[in-house]
């Protein structure tokens, strides 16, 4: 059906834009790979995040919430972007005596495995808001463009179709770019962050900010010949992306300069580590038991190298 919808797009235009694209296939109301229903990680089809991986995680980052509460005196009350399935938020609620929790979430299985939070859909449903603005694997979900440098000059991919199939090319891409591609390779640009950051902060008038992803900095993403754009299907690399739409992930490396400096504008004290570094220096050793091994080496070394946290104060 999405097929039928990007074709009908197609041939209005003769293209969609990749990032329109990536929306379409995210977030279709009844299509899309987050918006349709399901509630728990399915086994072999879907990447774990870390919080749906181990509780551990969400103990961590309460205590790390607790320990800034207490040395700011900011209110407990959590805002949390993107919550998913809501495993984090019930991680949270039960080590801290949270005063209220607000998960913004575009799909709405969270309610079926956490209790007392408010899940909104847009941020225009909550008032202005003082506390913890967290979130995991957020920022990586949004729409992106993916731009290439080729013979000097940058190019878009989009898609076109040609009969029933749909397949990629490039136009001109004119636009400014903070963090360009070098000759011969490509860029995802994730194209809403800016305007939902100026919506955020217009609520979010003070308190901490705290964002975990899987990305890098310009200088290590702006190299890459096969560019960071990543599909994923069946919990593996799916390359034929075109023929699951709906049924893929699709995603990309978050540029943490990029994100950084749209932060800057609102935030103090904008500090970005490693997730390991994150987990090690919270203490993530006191919430171990034996039989978590496996899981606090996927958390502290495999994805402890490839997940950023970032975060910062607003006053
Ligand atoms: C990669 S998932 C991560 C879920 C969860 N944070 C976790 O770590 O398990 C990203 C989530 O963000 C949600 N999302 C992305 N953009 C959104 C937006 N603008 N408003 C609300 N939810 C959004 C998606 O629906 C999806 O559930």
């Amino acid at each position: 059906m999405l097929r039928e919808i990007l074709k009908t797009e197609i041939e209005k235009k003769g293209f969609v834009t990749f990032d329109r694209f990536v929306y379409l296939a995210l977030y279709h109301p009844e299509y899309g790979y987050y918006t349709k229903k399901r509630t728990k990680p399915v086994p072999g089809e879907d990447f774990f995040t870390a919080p749906e991986l181990s509780s551990i995680f969400g103990k961590v980052i309460a205590n790390h919430i607790r320990k800034i509460s207490e040395e700011r005196n900011i209110p407990l009350r959590i805002l949390e972007l993107g919550g998913g399935k809501g495993f984090l938020a019930k991680d949270i609620l039960s080590s801290l005596p949270v005063e209220e929790y607000i998960i913004l979430e575009k799909n709405n299985v969270a309610k079926e495995i956490v209790h007392g939070v408010k899940i909104v859909e847009n941020l225009n449903e909550i008032e202005n808001f003082s506390g913890f603005v967290i979130s995991n694997e957020f920022f990586d979900a949004f729409p992106f463009k993916r731009i290439r440098k080729i013979n000097g000059e940058l190019r878009e991919v989009v898609l076109r179709k040609k009969g029933n199939e749909l397949f990629e090319d490039t136009i001109p891409f004119t636009e400014e770019i903070s963090c360009e591609p070098e000759e011969g390779c490509e860029y995802s640009l994730f194209t809403g962050w800016n305007s939902f950051l100026e919506n955020l902060f217009k609520k979010f008038q003070s308190g901490y900010f705290l964002t975990i992803d899987y990305g890098d900095f310009c200088k290590n993403l702006r190299n890459r010949r096969e560019g960071t754009f990543l599909s994923f299907r069946k919990n593996r690399i799916e390359r034929d992306y075109l023929r699951f739409i709906g049924e893929v992930d699709l995603t990309s490396r978050v540029d943490f300069s990029h994100l950084k400096n749209l932060l800057a504008g609102y935030l103090t004290s904008i500090e970005i580590r490693p997730q390991s570094e994150f987990l090690l220096s919270e203490g993530i050793e006191r919430f171990l038991s034996p039989e978590d091994a496996i899981t606090a080496l996927t958390l502290i070394v495999d994805m402890g190298r490839k997940f950023k946290v970032l975060s910062g104060f607003k006053n």
